[in-house]
């Protein structure tokens, strides 16, 4: 028997989330089965651990988006026991069950070897937010971003995406400008390497004026909405803009001028299917290009018990940095 986050629906359409005790035969089919150790809480969780808001397919559901651990059997030759595995996307945690358990089990193909120069607990201090905001650091750089550009705007800057987005430019050397609604959040920002702190206010609605001064040379964009719209007329010529989240909102009330008459490129990101190779290369430069030391001051512990209120507080925009679920705790 083992522990799980388990969340049930009643006959009303009401769900809950509590810690049950399952067995290894309630878990799904599936090729890989993991010992899991850490998984963390994203966006997504607080959905999944609460209303479901429509990723949920089947109750009961175990929540937890990603997730990193020990394999403890294996039908699959890429994965043997004792090999250490992580887990980002592929609907696991909605569709699938999730890592919110001591054990999951899942197909092969959605798992990745445990990067070297990385534990499992600080893979999920990175979770599926950091690795998010390193599939656009890399979006950008492929686009031309260079340190010399000019400052790059990161919107949500506390949240998990932003606050890893700040730590990995400010560590290779870029200028960072962190948009915050926190006032408070500015030492914490400043801590990751934010040299420019931008009140959430002051770019937060949409202007008539399509195009503004050019103030930015690249952006990582965890909020969409109107914030996106305005920030689009704000780049430089030929700049980027990695759109990842929609905290703000998932409308865009924007023109198409930015893109007309300043070649603005606005470059998706999806970290759910993103193909193996391009996993495999984030997880590769988080090792290299994050600064654990940053990444420690932005993670506070959790254990499965904690989750419910977490799952709430994160959806209220109320969870500062990353958190660390220790599913044995
Ligand atoms: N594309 C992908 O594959 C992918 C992967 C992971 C996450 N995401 C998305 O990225 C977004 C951020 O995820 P996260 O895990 O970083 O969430 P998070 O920790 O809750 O961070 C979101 C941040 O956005 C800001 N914010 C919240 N509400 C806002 C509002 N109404 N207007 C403006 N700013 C607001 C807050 O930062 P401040 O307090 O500093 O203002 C908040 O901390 C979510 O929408 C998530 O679904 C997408």
């Amino acid at each position: 028997m083992f522990n799980a986050l388990v969340v049930n629906k009643d006959d009303e359409g009401k769900t809950s989330a509590a810690v049950a005790q399952l067995s290894l035969d309630d878990l799904p089919a599936g090729e890989v089965t993991v010992a899991v150790e850490y998984s963390t809480v994203n966006y997504k969780d607080g959905l999944c651990i609460g209303p479901g808001g429509g990723l949920v397919r089947n109750y009961p559901h175990v929540p937890g988006i990603d997730f990193a651990g020990t394999v403890e059997a294996s039908d699959d030759a890429r994965y043997k026991k004792g090999d250490k595995v992580v887990l980002t996307g592929w609907r696991v945690g909605e569709a699938y069950w999730g890592g919110y358990s001591q054990k999951a089990r899942v197909k092969a193909d959605f798992l990745v070897p445990l990067p070297k120069g990385l534990t499992t607990q600080q893979a999920m201090a990175v979770g599926t937010a950091g690795f998010t905001s390193m599939l656009a650091v890399m979006a950008l750089e492929d686009h031309g971003l260079k340190p010399a550009d000019g400052p790059v705007l990161v919107t949500g800057a506390s949240g998990g995406v932003g606050s890893v987005a700040t730590a990995i430019l400010a560590n290779l050397g870029y200028e960072v400008a962190a948009v915050t609604g926190r006032p408070d959040s500015a030492d914490y920002l400043k801590s990751l390497g934010a040299t420019q702190i931008v009140a959430r206010e002051d770019i937060n609605e949409t202007v008539k004026r399509p195009l503004e001064a050019e103030a930015w040379a690249g952006c990582i964009d965890a909020v969409g909405g109107p914030m996106l719209a305005r920030l689009l007329g704000q780049m430089k010529y030929g700049a980027s803009v990695s759109a990842v989240g929609l905290a703000g909102g998932a409308g865009l009330p924007a023109t198409v001028i930015p893109f007309l008459l300043r070649g603005v490129n606005l470059l998706g990101i999806d970290s759910v299917m993103q193909p193996y190779d391009n996993r495999l290369r984030a997880w590769e430069r988080i090792a290299s290009d994050l600064p654990m030391d940053k990444l420690e001051a932005m993670v506070q512990p959790a254990t499965l018990s904690d989750l419910p209120k977490l799952g709430a507080d994160i959806l209220k925009g109320q969870v500062k940095g990353r958190v660390l679920v220790d599913v044995n705790a």
